[in-house]
């Protein structure tokens, strides 16, 4: 057995306790969220507490910190709206995406700002990113507090239409040789996707195949 150190968790400060989770929760997908602010302007912004529900039907969760000056436009903008599209990012896009983690005056639009393609959603008012390979049109659920010293909200969205770009999709699913989304790990690192592996595990025959 190898040596392992024990850390507390209660002991720890914020930052520490920041860096142990976010280091252990690798690699992360990236949300880049699209959400429309008063003005039908479009705020685009980054999250990597991000992750997939539910499937029938289809529910997304994002966890969103307060901000630091004041609330994150993005909380704001889909509490104010009900809508917003969660975007994938591929390799190319990481520049850009990360651009779009700074603070930009409520009024001013990150999209316009960089130069990043919008086009319109199907279902929502919330437009997608043009250029992502996968973008989900999403409804607001419900904002659940998350009672940590830090006041994060559990964003719960449902996934009212899915945008696929054919290229990534193969018969009735995303292929994942085409779909290659990158992971966050933390600060400015990512991780680019590599390898897919198939294991199967023995079928459960009482279990229907999906
Ligand atoms: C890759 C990446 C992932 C991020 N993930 C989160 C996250 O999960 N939750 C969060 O509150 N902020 C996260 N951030 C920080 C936000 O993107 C940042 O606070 C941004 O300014 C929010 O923009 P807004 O005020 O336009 O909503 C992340 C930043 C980057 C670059």
């Amino acid at each position: 057995m190898s040596e392992h150190i024990s850390i507390a968790a209660d002991g720890l400060g914020n930052a520490e306790a920041y860096k142990l989770i976010s280091g252990a929760v690798i690699p992360r997908p990236v949300a880049w969220v699209a959400s429309t602010n008063e003005d039908g302007g479009v705020n685009l912004a980054p999250f990597s507490s991000f992750i997939f529900l539910t499937y029938d039907p289809p529910k997304i969760g994002i966890s969103i910190g307060p901000g630091t000056v004041r609330l994150k436009d993005t909380l704001r903008n889909i509490e104010r709206t009900g809508n917003f599209t969660v975007n994938s990012v591929s390799v190319d896009q990481l520049g850009p995406m990360a651009e779009t983690s700074r603070v930009y005056p409520p009024g001013e639009s990150e999209a316009a700002h960089l130069d990043i393609a919008l086009a319109p959603s199907a279902r929502i008012e919330a437009p997608r990113i043009a250029d992502s390979d996968v973008s989900l049109e999403c409804v607001l659920e419900r904002v659940v507090p998350l009672e940590d010293r830090d006041a994060h909200r559990l964003v719960i969205g449902r996934v009212v239409n899915f945008q696929i770009a054919s290229r990534v999709f193969q018969g009735d699913r995303i292929d994942p040789a085409m779909y290659r989304p990158v992971g966050r790990i933390g600060g400015p690192l990512y991780f680019i996707p590599g390898e897919v592996r198939r294991v199967q595990a023995t079928p459960d025959p009482r279990l229907p195949t999906k």
